[in-house]
């Protein structure tokens, strides 16, 4: 090992992955804070509804996290702000000052989705979803937490094979601020034609901090890790497998495989269930958890949370701004809400109420609550799924 980089003062910038451990707040992020229930707090929560469905179903999580916030006697303060497509028609930007100053004088952060094709022209000057990317490097949130589970209620909605599901429960683990989406792009015109060029950059101690809390997270698991990566064709995803093994020898109690991402890609939908926390680059885990949502039967029902070293967390669906129903009403909720109940674990400590979401989330599908992704006759909206949940919070 032993990259070395330039800092932004000049210096070189060491790699840690010989000295001591990096100043994350890992014991938070492998095991959340404990609480005491009859604790109260008092917590400001940022919300970016964003573009398409993003303010239908950050409106249910809202209604969802004030419901909590009376059972327990916490006290919830809301701010909403631009992102996203919306943000560029009222600003220019996709990310405007306004809302990053906001974001980091928050406790969490609850955001819907950006983008449509109202802002899809290949040559604008900016995107929506440069704001998303602006927000996670600007607040340092470096690991993507996207839990993937089958309920027994759903596995009707899923185009896999009940045997094939049943039982699924697995943790993806995505590196949010580097590779792809992160490198130089640009286009040049050559005597050829126009060379298009994107870049896959990763420190190595970007490399090491994610998969280190991957292990971490796999010892209160089931202690089993697969690292996935292109290692036979990419010299990051060589420089990945050698920091996985490396950090490996300070977990010895967990196993450690190495996976190619196109045999992974099948194997989550051949035997899911022979998963349990999987790690990889941003790209590769943007495209393999949104093949994993299959197994829960909607795009719709997975929650995300976006951590770094503190305590400030962006929790979000992992879907996108699903313009083809947008304004219809007919949004699955379920994702954003089981986000906020992430919230409430990962940023506020609130356990016990996290689980009391996820309980009232599981008694709903239980009682027959679908929206129409899930493939109902007889679909809620948006807000009668939030309602047939909100009935089942303790
Ligand atoms: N984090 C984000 O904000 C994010 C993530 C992915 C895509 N996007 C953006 O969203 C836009 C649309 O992208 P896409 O169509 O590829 O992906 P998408 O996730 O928006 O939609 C894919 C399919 O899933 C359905 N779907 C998504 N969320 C749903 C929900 N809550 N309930 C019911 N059905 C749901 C949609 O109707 C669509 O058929 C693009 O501009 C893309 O860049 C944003």
């Amino acid at each position: 090992m032993g990259l070395e980089a330039t800092s932004e003062s000049g210096g070189p910038r060491k790699s840690p992955l010989a000295g001591p451990l990096l100043p994350i707040n890992r014991a938070r992020l492998a095991s959340p804070l404990k609480c005491d229930y009859r604790a109260t707090m008092k917590a400001k929560i940022v919300l970016l509804p964003g573009d398409g469905v993003g303010p239908e179903v950050t409106g249910q999580a809202r209604i969802v996290l004030e419901a909590v916030a009376r059972g327990a006697g916490h006290e919830f303060s809301f701010e909403t702000q631009l992102i996203g497509g919306i943000a560029i028609d009222e600003t220019g930007e996709p990310l405007p000052p306004d809302t990053l100053v906001a974001c980091k004088a928050a406790d969490a952060i609850m955001l819907g989705a950006v983008g449509g094709p109202k802002w899809d022209d290949p040559n604008a000057k900016t995107r929506p979803e440069k704001g998303l990317l602006a927000i996670r490097k600007g607040l340092g949130l470096f690991a993507n937490l996207r839990p993937v589970r089958s309920y027994p209620e759903l596995i009707d909605s899923s185009p896999l094979k009940l045997e094939r599901i049943q039982g699924c429960n697995m943790l993806i683990l995505r590196e949010l601020t580097g590779g792809l989406y992160f490198g130089k792009q640009y286009r040049e015109q050559t005597e050829r034609g126009l060379k298009v060029i994107d870049t896959l950059e990763y420190m190595d101690f970007e490399i090491e901090r994610i998969v280190r809390l991957a292990f971490e997270l796999a010892r209160g698991r089931t202690k089993k890790l697969t690292s996935v990566d292109k290692a036979n064709v990419l010299e990051s995803s060589r420089v990945w497998r050698q920091v996985a093994t490396q950090v490996k020898a300070d977990f010895a109690d967990v196993t450690l495989e190495h996976q190619l991402v196109d045999s992974c890609a099948m194997r989550l939908v051949t035997a899911p269930t022979s998963f349990d926390v999987i790690v990889t680059e941003n790209m590769f885990g943007d495209i393999l958890s949104d093949e994993a949502a299959v197994l829960t039967g909607s795009l719709g029902m997975l929650p995300s949370a976006s951590l770094g070293e503190g305590k400030l967390g962006l929790y979000e669906p992992i879907h996108g701004s699903a313009p083809d129903i947008a304004g219809k009403g007919i949004a699955n909720p379920v994702g954003t809400i089981l986000s906020a109940a992430l919230l409430l674990r990962h940023s506020l400590g609130l356990e016990a109420e996290a689980a009391s979401i996820e309980r009232a989330v599981e008694l709903a599908l239980a009682a027959g609550a679908r929206t129409k992704d899930l493939g109902s006759n007889n679909p809620l909206s948006t807000s009668g799924m939030g309602e047939a949940i909100l009935a089942k919070l303790n």
